[in-house]
């Protein structure tokens, strides 16, 4: 066979041929020897049932296969004129095998669903666990709804390949390769030569034409991608859209990208694929005439009798669908594979690092946190931070003040680990935060950030997000810490009451109040604060601020403020400007320093009293 595709592929390709072939077929052995390992890797957690489903399955090819026969066998016997009992014997045996044989596609339809079903669960897990270790650059950069369709297409195309190709096709490449045998043994070897040669020349003809289909279907893919991005992204910012009259241009835009290119990428692969299966049918119908013109001189020069043309001509009937399935299902390997591939290629991308061998695990976390010559930037082009140098003792309060985009919620960041810096070292207990466990140092750090994330929850689940143990006494004195407990009460459902996605039934002094129960409940060793109660009206400010002055105590607090009569009390002001820190001290010698922070504090102070 492999001889025969050579010679037609060195007539195909005049140009450097035997270069040209050797290249193209170790690419696809290579991909296609990839492809199955994908699978494979899902599947051979079930390999047990895999390997009964198919033995089974092989028996029940087996038993199709001497169904022609028995056909033959019987319409001899009508034509010899044989006892009834003979006939009534073999009509038994055939009933037999019809029986069995439909029990095993019904064996396979519920067996081989499970499995599939089992595995699809499997690929979800795994590349949903994965894409939420990914870092939160790769978050940042990619729309969430893109990803998310990336892998339910690949979980779907998945499934459609598992249940599709490996049960199904795979039965059907069972059958055919016991149609073959039994041809052989039964019928005539010549004709089962001549089967096999045209099996050849159609094999290599479907994956030849198969492949401009797997091109297109990418960029399909790709177009679909994008197009429920865009989506995922105007309804979560569905309030911005309204505000700007922005539904018509919102719509456009998914418009443009399906009507567009998913549309132009589709009328190349349909054009690719009419051409595959006229080639296909053309090559069936030949195989069809010329093995029963065979059958016809074999007939004329006595080599085979009426039972074994009746046989052949069944046979030929049993063979016709799988074969003009195996371009169809080339075809869709390809193209499911391509999707699969393309969520699979996500586990590619590099995660946090949650490893723990050879990491120092945290205990008794005192707080003493360092910045050691640290540099930060997000990108190539421009650094947000420049040698940071800046040791904090445990149990210190810092406040970080400075222009907005400055990098105050950068440098909180680089604690956490959300980042990495480029230059330096951050240091926790004197230890580099490089090396310490990424859970353990998390857990020991609560963070209320300056856009507060709530879960499509309850305000209980939320609270407890961070300790999901948490006694109800907890809870109730983290409530109180934050100035929430009236509100909640106030909730017809309490604790109970519904949030919302991301919490939009909730105003966004009451999400900040819940976001500082939250860490407050956490009871961490840094405590980080980023503009937590800048949606507070003053006299819920100053309640809040009372409450966490006490919760400070014992912890180290980076506290992010633009409003500076609420940091008047830190232990120490870090003033940064350009990236850099520019002075620090308490609000005392600050303003007796007349530098950067006086003139904030005063242009501060200037405007609070015109406003007054
Ligand atoms: N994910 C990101 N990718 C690229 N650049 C970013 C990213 N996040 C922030 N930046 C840039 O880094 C700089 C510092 O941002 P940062 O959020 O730390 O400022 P900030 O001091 O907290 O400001 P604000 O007071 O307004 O919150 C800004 O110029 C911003 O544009
Ligand atoms: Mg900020």
């Amino acid at each position: 066979m492999t001889y025969f595709i050579f010679v037609l592929e060195l007539n195909l390709n005049q140009k450097c041929p035997s270069e040209h072939y050797l290249k193209q077929r170790s690419f696809m052995e290579e991909s296609f020897r990839e492809d199955v390992r994908i699978i494979w890797r899902f599947l051979s957690k079930y390999k047990k049932e895999f390997y009964k489903i198919m033995t089974i399955v092989f028996l029940g090819s087996l038993v199709e296969a001497f169904i022609p026969f028995i056909y033959g066998k019987i319409v001899e016997l009508i034509i010899a004129n044989a006892t009834l009992n003979l006939l009534f014997l073999w009509l038994f045996l055939w009933l037999l095998a019809q029986l069995s044989f439909e029990w095993t596609l019904r064996y396979l339809f519920v067996n081989g669903g499970r499995v599939t079903t089992k595995c699809v669960n499997d690929y979800i897990l795994l590349i949903n666990q994965h894409s939420i270790n990914l870092k939160l650059s790769y978050h940042n950069k990619n729309k969430s709804g893109k990803l998310a369709s990336r892998y339910t297409k690949a979980a779907g195309a998945l499934e459609n390949l598992l249940e599709g190709i490996v049960f199904w096709f795979g039965r059907d490449i069972l059958t055919m390769l016991c149609v073959l045998l039994l041809i052989g043994f039964f019928v005539n070897w010549g004709l089962l030569l001549l089967l096999l040669v045209y099996i050849s020349i159609f094999l290599y003809l479907s994956v030849r034409y198969s492949k401009p289909i797997t091109d297109h279907i990418m960029e399909v893919n790709k177009s679909y991608e994008e197009a429920y991005g865009t989506i995922n992204d105007s309804i979560s910012n569905v309030k911005l859209v309204k505000a700007n009259s922005g539904e018509k241009v919102e719509n456009e835009k998914v418009s443009f990208v399906l009507e567009g290119r998913a549309m132009e990428y589709f009328e190349k692969f349909w054009k690719a694929a009419r051409k595959t299966f006229f080639v296909q049918d053309s090559a069936i119908a030949l195989m069809v005439a010329s093995s029963l013109a065979m059958v016809i001189f074999l007939y004329r020069s006595q080599s085979v009798g009426v039972a074994q043309i009746v046989a052949f001509i069944s046979y030929l009937g049993i063979m016709r669908t799988p074969l003009q399935r195996v371009g169809e299902h080339i075809g869709h390997w390809r193209r499911w594979m391509v999707t699969i591939r393309r969520g699979y290629s996500l586990l590619e991308e590099e995660t946090e690092d949650y490893d723990t061998e050879g990491k120092v695990g945290l205990s008794d976390v005192q707080g003493a946190v360092e910045f050691q010559n640290v540099s930060f930037a997000y990108n190539e082009t421009r650094e947000v931070l420049h040698n940071i140098n800046l040791k904090v003792n445990p149990g210190e309060m810092v406040a970080l003040v400075g222009e907005s985009g400055v990098g105050k919620s950068t440098l909180v960041d680089l604690i956490s680990k959300y980042i990495i810096p480029t230059a330096g070292k951050v240091l926790l207990d004197r230890v580099d935060i490089q090396r310490v466990s990424l859970r353990d140092l998390r857990d020991n750090i609560a963070v209320v950030p300056q856009d507060v994330s709530m879960f499509n929850d309850t305000v209980r689940n939320n609270l407890v997000y961070g300790k999901p143990d948490a006694t109800e006494k907890e809870i109730k004195s983290a409530i109180q810490t934050a100035n929430a407990e009236a509100f909640i009460a106030d909730f017809p459902n309490g604790l109970e009451e519904q949030v919302g996605e991301r919490g939009v039934q909730l105003s966004g002094g009451q999400k900040q109040r819940i976001a500082i129960a939250r860490a407050v409940l956490k009871n961490p060793k840094v405590l980080i604060l980023d503009e937590a109660t800048s949606a507070l009206d003053s006299k819920s400010e100053m309640l809040v601020q009372e409450a966490m002055q006490r919760l400070m105590q014992n912890r180290t607090t980076f506290v992010i403020a633009h409003r500076l009569s609420t940091i008047i009390h830190a232990d120490r002001i870090v003033v940064l400007a350009k990236g850099r820190i520019a002075e620090q001290g308490t609000h005392e010698e600050l303003l007796e320093k007349r530098g950067a922070y006086y003139k904030l504090y005063t242009l501060q102070s200037l405007a609070r009293d015109k406003s007054e």
